[in-house]
């Protein structure tokens, strides 16, 4: 009895550590369970519907199970006594078939319903439904809006209130696009196309994770959802056509310059330069630098300098080492001036 009461005892730190790691879940936001978006709130209805049916079988399966064992113990003067030799019973095997394949039936029919409601039909011709081509890429994400001929990374920009058509693929391997507040969870698959909806019903800024091990760096592929008022979405898009604004000292004058030499073949900005990295127009407006590390200047520069260190295994060459200090200095200048929004 003892060594019973010594095992379980052992099994107390390891509660402690799954509170501790449930305690991470409710990171404002990035939360199933908070919902800010109409695909996610059907998604918890569907989550809550199948959590009060498994409480209610643990329930009723825990009471009769107890009633068992109380009831038809073992008592004094028992000891020598075979119990009634049972086999079968027909009434309770069609009660403990038809109760399941009930309880599947009630989780199925709004399952199979929301489906279809989840399912995104490609916008008509002429529907002004919000187009977005996202593609996934080892370790960031690009969105392209191909109706307003814009292109930005790692934050989409989306209006609040209506239902924006998303399009996924990705340009290496299998990644996977999740933003748990506002729903989804769809997988992005080289030379494939999926679809789906995002709807934002407040703005804000939803956390998105890419939820498919992908390599060494799937852990801190974070983008962002930011939904604006569709009026400040509007001027949102009519910023980025017209790109960032220039360059305002000379240092980061010197940034662009030496931008237009080495980086701009891989990254853009506005209408210029190459689609192979993120597209950076207004990399300025960014809270976070490669998705997850605070935006600062000195963060900036350390990445330019050793972007393995920070994100291992992404494709940005370390060329940043053949630039002087002050090089680099100008260059995080010029970056973090790229600004389209307020
Ligand atoms: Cu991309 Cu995990």
């Amino acid at each position: 009895m003892k060594r019973y009461w010594q095992k379980v005892l052992r099994l107390f730190p390891l509660l402690g550590l799954i509170l501790l790691a449930l305690a991470g879940c409710g990171e404002e936001n990035l939360s199933a369970i908070q919902p800010k978006g109409t695909g996610a709130e059907l998604q918890l209805d569907l989550i809550l519907l199948s959590l009060y049916i498994m409480i209610g079988v643990i329930l009723v399966v825990g009471v009769i199970y107890t009633y068992v064992l109380i009831k038809f113990r073992k008592r004094p003067g028992q000891e020598n006594e075979i119990p009634e030799q049972v086999e079968g019973n027909t009434t309770l095997e069609i009660l403990w078939t038809a109760i399941p394949i009930l309880l599947l039936i009630i989780l199925a029919v709004p399952t199979v319903m929301a489906t279809f409601t989840l399912a995104a039909e490609e916008p008509k011709e002429g529907d002004d439904t919000l187009k977005v081509q996202v593609t996934a890429n080892l370790y960031w994400w690009q969105f392209d809006y191909p109706d307003q001929e814009i292109s930005t990374s790692q934050d989409l920009y989306i209006p609040v209130g209506e239902k924006v058509y998303i399009e996924l693929t990705s340009n290496d391997v299998i990644h996977s696009f999740w933003v748990p507040a506002l729903g989804g969870k769809t997988d992005t698959n080289p030379g494939l196309e999926n679809t789906m909806w995002l709807e934002a019903n407040e703005p804000g800024v939803y956390k998105g994770k890419c939820t498919e091990l992908c390599g060494p760096s799937h852990a801190l592929m974070d983008f962002k959802v930011i939904a604006l008022e569709k009026d400040e979405f509007d001027a949102w898009t009519e910023k980025m056509k017209a790109g960032p604004e220039a360059p305002q000292t000379a240092k980061a004058q010197q940034g662009e310059e030496i931008f237009s030499q080495s980086c701009i073949g891989c990254h853009a900005v506005g209408d210029q330069g190459g689609n192979t990295a993120p597209n950076l127009t207004s990399f300025g407006d960014r809270q976070t630098l490669a998705g997850f590390k605070e935006m600062s200047k000195e963060n900036l520069v350390s990445w330019i300098k050793n972007p393995q260190s920070m994100k291992p295994g992404n494709n940005m060459p370390a060329f940043g080492e053949q630039l002087s200090d002050e090089e680099v200095d100008a260059l995080a200048d010029y970056l973090l001036g790229l600004k389209v929004a307020e």
